[in-house]
């Protein structure tokens, strides 16, 4: 959609209180989108707007980043919610840096073989598919939380942009209609889905349609009156309790209103000087981010190359190593407290790590200790930062695209599938695909393992660039060439977060390689070192914003990958 589409769209749809005439929302090329007061990119044109309007009237960069979130709930169903979980990291101008954890965590009448059959496998795909794989929602506490301690507007302004986008409509992007069109299976599986995401006829919705959510706006408007307790108690939580129960659920009003979002410390790095800010478990993203990080610094990158063959052997290396100890090591903090956290991203290990790297030819992954599977990509990203250089880096998700694909009748919301996040098999470990290491099998209220990064990265502990994506175990991968990108070779956000990528992950022993990127002569070269590669079409979704510290200017960049992805500035 054209620039002048959007503002006139905008200006008739969203709250008359608006105005637009300031605000730039443009896709990214190769050159990031220049602001002075405020920057969002985001996956959803609309919600980068709504982010920027709210520092237009002089909210900060939580602020914004709370009524982005709830707009992306509205807007960008397949991953914006109220009914997933999420974390989102702040670094402010003045070096306080915070994590703010949100994660979906498991209902107290959980056990750890709930989705096993006798045989000990597990049960047609119960741990992603169907009711039993929603874990107790967080974004909304989260988004609280945060904005208890950092917002500076009131609440009820941060969620009226998206009660009205819900209650009075948004335009269906082609994006939409095809990801609408490609669920319509789940849609006739769950009624209480086909009411929102077909027309009333059945119909599939059509680009240029206006779609209008009137259940998710009541519920918003709950939320909006009551804080959290309008989603974790009364009717919102009535809804969803009566629902679960009605449709051999097992989440309570008792885990509903038990639910709290967390504060924690951000795990913090250093590479090459420059400060890493991101997510502590859990999730697994900043362990591993720092740790591979780490061992990365002790090579001269610059000089071996960007995306040489010599520098993809060396990615990889670091990232077998770190997954390997992402599947041994990390689960929830809270319910496992001898975590080796300080070890993992210490110089000491890393340098160990490293001197086991042999340049010319890959390490094995030893399928006898512990799997990973492949997941799905479906999470967003966006970063916020504000004219003082406050910068948000937020991801959540609801798991799968859509998550469940299950909406809560007469709430509106689509639940998350994210108890696939668990070890669902305890103890089985096998080389295509399943973990059964103990930190991340399932307890009653503890959160499941994620890999969510969002991070910041500061120079003299003053903010300089904020990214993260979504891509599942890709996440880790992602942030890390992205923040490479910028430091070792000097690229701007716009071309960090669209450079082409890889992923490994130990095991499965296979490099993801986003296809046509890398020449026939660098492939040789690679898998002459033994590694075996997998074409991806794409790998993650990157929004990045960015503070020049000499001029204070502000820019931001969405990953050209981002079909609906879009930077607004001002
Ligand atoms: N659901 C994706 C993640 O948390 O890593």
């Amino acid at each position: 959609m054209k620039l002048i589409q959007v503002r006139t769209f905008l200006t008739i749809c969203i709250s008359t209180a608006f105005l637009f005439a300031a605000i730039t929302t443009e896709a990214t090329s190769r050159h990031p989108v220049r602001g002075i007061n405020g920057v969002v990119a985001s996956s959803s044109y609309i919600a980068s707007d709504v982010g920027v309007e709210i520092m237009r009237q002089g909210g900060n960069a939580v602020d914004a980043a709370i009524a982005t979130a709830f707009a992306m709930a509205v807007t960008w169903p397949t991953a914006g919610n109220i009914g997933g979980g999420g974390f989102l990291i702040y670094h402010g101008a003045n070096g306080e840096a915070t994590a703010f954890d949100f994660r979906e965590k498991a209902p107290k009448a959980s056990t750890k073989t709930m989705y096993l059959d006798d045989e000990g496998n597990v049960k047609a795909n119960s741990n992603h598919d169907g009711i039993l794989a929603v874990g107790v929602p967080g974004t909304v506490a989260g988004l609280e939380l945060a904005h208890q301690r950092l917002g500076s507007m009131p609440w009820a302004d941060l969620l009226q942009p998206a009660i009205d986008l819900a209650r009075n409509g948004m335009p269906i992007s082609w994006n939409l209609h095809d990801s609408f069109k490609r669920l319509n299976e789940w849609w006739q599986l769950y009624p209480s889905s086909a009411k929102i995401f077909l027309r009333d006829d059945g119909s599939f919705y059509q680009p240029g349609d206006t779609w209008k959510q009137a259940d998710l706006a009541a519920t918003l408007g709950r939320i909006q009156e009551h804080g959290k307790d309008g989603f974790y108690k009364g009717e919102t939580a009535n809804l969803l309790a009566n629902f679960m129960a009605a449709n051999d659920g097992i989440i309570t009003l008792d885990d509903l209103a038990q639910y709290e979002a967390k504060e924690r410390e951000p795990i913090r790095g250093n590479y090459r000087g420059y400060q890493i800010v991101s997510m502590p478990p859990p999730s697994s993203g900043g362990t591993a981010l720092v740790q591979m990080l780490n061992i990365l610094e002790g090579f001269n990158l610059r000089e071996i190359g960007h995306n040489s063959a010599l520098y993809l052997h060396l990615l990889t290396e670091s990232m077998r190593r770190a997954y390997a100890d992402r599947a041994k090591h990390l689960g929830d903090l809270d319910f496992n407290e001898r975590m080796p956290i300080a070890d993992l991203i210490s110089k000491k290990h890393a340098a160990k790590q490293r001197s086991t790297i042999v340049m010319h030819k890959a390490s094995e992954s030893d399928p006898a200790r512990f799997a990973q599977p492949y997941e799905s990509e479906e999470t967003t990203h966006f970063s916020v930062v504000d004219k003082s250089g406050n910068m948000v880096s937020l991801t959540y998700t609801l798991e799968h695209g859509y998550g469940s694909k299950i909406v809560v009748d007469g709430a509106g919301f689509l639940l998350n599938n994210e108890m696939g996040d668990f070890n669902a098999q305890p103890g089985v470990t096998t080389e295509s695909g399943t973990i059964g290491t103990r930190p991340n099998q399932i307890r009653p209220e503890q959160r499941m393992l994620s890999s969510m990064t969002p991070t910041i990265v500061a120079k003299n502990n003053i903010p300089l660039f904020a990214t993260g994506t979504p891509g599942g175990r890709t996440i880790i991968n992602t942030t890390m060439q992205t923040i490479l990108n910028i430091i070792d070779f000097d690229m701007n956000i716009a071309r960090a977060i669209s450079a082409p990528r890889i992923h490994h992950q130990w095991l499965p022993n296979r490099t993801r390689m986003e296809s046509g990127f890398f020449s026939a002569d660098t492939i040789a070269l690679y898998e002459q070192r033994g590694h075996i590669i997998d074409n991806s079409d794409s790998i993650g979704s990157a929004m990045a914003v960015y503070r020049n510290p000499e001029t204070g200017v502000l820019s931001g960049a969405a990953d050209p990958r981002a079909a609906d992805g879009r930077v607004a500035a001002f």
